[in-house]
């Protein structure tokens, strides 16, 4: 069930009606310096692309640092009524560049990109990921987190600018459902 649902996380934005963008992936700017540690910890996902993706709500990952330097990931979200989780590894892929995460889902599933654009460590952070199909096209996703369910407006249309420097299209970023969050199901 847990890779039939990574399957269909990974794949199912590829098959929806989602408009693949022409050329290789962009190569934004990432956070200088990135400390994986400060970073760990929890995460509310405040807006997202695609659209298509958006599924459940309450959406939130929880990065624990493991002894061999990797990081735990549990993802959860709120879907039909019933709390689902997944479990995954994240790892630095380029030591010298440690804001280049890979993320894991499974061992079955290649690390997919996960690169911090950008993080204060204690409010928010941009996260990035693209991959190149043939180097014809990309398919990419774009988040903004936060340490809390919701951040101010300014953060987040700051946060938008920042991508749209780094020629990444948030222009149907969507808003991520985070409200009814804290009661019981
Ligand atoms: C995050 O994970 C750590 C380690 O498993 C756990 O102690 C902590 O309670 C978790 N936090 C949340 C909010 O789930």
């Amino acid at each position: 069930m847990k890779v039939f649902l990574v399957v269909l996380a990974l794949f199912l934005p590829l098959m929806s009606a989602q408009v693949p963008h022409w050329g290789p992936c962009p190569e934004p700017a990432t956070q200088p310096a990135f400390n994986l540690q400060k970073f760990m910890g929890r995460w509310f996902e405040i807006a997202k692309l695609p659209a298509q993706f958006e599924r459940g709500r309450c959406i939130e990952t929880n990065f624990t640092l493991k002894l061999d330097g990797t990081a735990h990931v549990v993802s959860s979200e709120i879907l039909k009524g019933e709390l689902k989780t997944i479990d995954g590894t994240a790892v630095v892929e380029d030591k010298r560049n440690p804001a280049k995460l890979g993320i894991s889902f499974s061992y079955v599933l290649p690390y997919t990109p996960y690169w911090i654009l950008s993080t204060d460590y204690e409010n928010s952070a941009l996260v990035y990921s693209c991959t190149d199909v043939l180097r014809l096209f990309h398919v990419d996703f774009a988040w903004i987190l936060g340490r809390t369910r919701s951040l101010p407006a300014a953060t987040i249309e700051h946060g938008k600018e920042v991508f749209t420097s780094n020629n990444i299209d948030v222009s149907r970023m969507i808003l991520s459902r985070q409200q009814g969050c804290d009661q019981k199901l």
